[in-house]
């Protein structure tokens, strides 16, 4: 991979959960995300998919800086945001602007649209009326035409909506856009238009974009990179094509079995269906965590805990079915 065309890299992050009783004693401990690392690629879209509870959300928070992590780094225009503080983590964190699933958790209901994505410039010095302006044009980007711009969100669809949160994530300007479930509250024509309209804003805005679903359609249409993940770990990163061409990962192959119409052929795991709850992340299994619902489970997967090597271009896979001679037999 190019280094020269990362514009975001983050490596190892991690971040525990902890409950501390009255006593300041831990009670319990959840594994959110475990050991994390990836690259955005400049103007291309990294998808991140798995099942509900995995850890996407908490991934953004960290890289974001909405929570803390308990380790890792996260590089940004030669800086560890992980690491920065006061005005100069105010600046860069400005370039990464998320978009999340409930537009109403991001709009003022008691303000205007206008004035909805007016505010963060609003907040960041900008004039009322150059604040005004410039809302004005993101929300005619996104679809929102001027006639409605003093309407207030209530009023809105559930598509509409997201427009407008939309058109105020990108108002600062951002570099980077982190779309969190941004679509899966939509109804499947609404979220074609909203994915439609995220592909013209990329393109116009030259936005990098982090995607984050638990559907596999939806990441699929969106990502040039796929990233999947389980319990809180990755278990499978490639390009869309070849992971879709060809998942390594039991899980991965799983979720395309589980998935109707996407069911890819393996013969490994022929008739083998995601099934069963994921395991708790409070005492995640030993090894391999995924290996309590996988098939292929064999000694070794409860006793260690497999890395990620390559399988192909760009393509790794944490499994123990793949050791290094399969992958030096693949390189003949
Ligand atoms: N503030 C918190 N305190 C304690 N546990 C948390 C906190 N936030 C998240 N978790 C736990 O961390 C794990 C990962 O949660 P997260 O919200 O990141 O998953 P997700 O992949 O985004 O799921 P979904 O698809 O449902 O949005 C879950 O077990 C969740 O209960
Ligand atoms: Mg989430």
């Amino acid at each position: 991979m190019d280094d020269s065309n990362t514009i975001l890299e983050v490596s190892h992050i991690s971040k525990t959960f902890r409950s501390k009783n009255i006593f300041g004693r831990t009670t319990s401990e959840v594994s959110a995300v475990n050991d994390v690392s990836f690259r955005l690629q400049k103007q291309r879209t990294f998808g991140i998919v798995g099942e509900s509870g995995c850890g996407k959300s908490t991934l953004a928070r960290l890289v974001l800086r909405l929570i803390e992590a308990d380790g890792g780094r996260v590089m940004y225009q030669g800086h560890n945001l992980l690491a920065l503080g006061g005005e100069e983590l105010r600046k860069l964190r400005r370039d990464i602007q998320m978009v999340f699933q409930d537009p109403f958790s991001s709009l003022n209901p008691s303000m205007t649209l206008l004035d909805n994505v007016a505010f963060p410039l609003w907040v960041n010095g900008t004039s009322k009326q150059d604040g005004r302006i410039a809302a004005h044009r993101y929300l005619e980007a996104v679809g929102i035409p001027r006639s409605s711009a003093e309407r207030y969100p209530q009023s809105l669809s559930g598509g509409q909506r997201q427009r407008v949160a939309i058109a105020r994530a990108l108002v600062l300007e951002p570099k980077i856009v982190i779309a969190d479930e941004a679509v899966s509250a939509l109804d499947k024509s609404i979220q074609a238009q909203a994915l439609n309209l995220f592909h013209e804003l990329q393109q116009d805005f030259r936005l990098s974009m982090i995607f984050i679903s638990h559907d596999l359609h939806v990441v699929e249409l969106m990502s040039d990179t796929v990233m999947v993940m389980y319990l809180g770990m990755v278990v499978e990163v490639a390009s869309v094509e070849d992971v879709y061409a060809q998942p390594y990962h039991p899980y991965t192959q799983a979720l395309f079995k589980s998935t109707p119409s996407m069911d890819v052929t393996h013969k490994k795991l022929d008739g083998f269906k995601l099934s069963g709850e994921l395991p708790s992340p409070l005492n995640p299994p030993s090894g391999c965590r995924f290996r309590t619902r996988c098939p292929m489970a064999m000694e070794t997967c409860a006793e260690h805990m497999p890395e990620l090597i390559e399988v192909g271009d760009g393509h790794t896979v944490a499994c123990h079915l793949y050791g290094e001679a399969d992958v030096a037999r693949r390189a003949i």
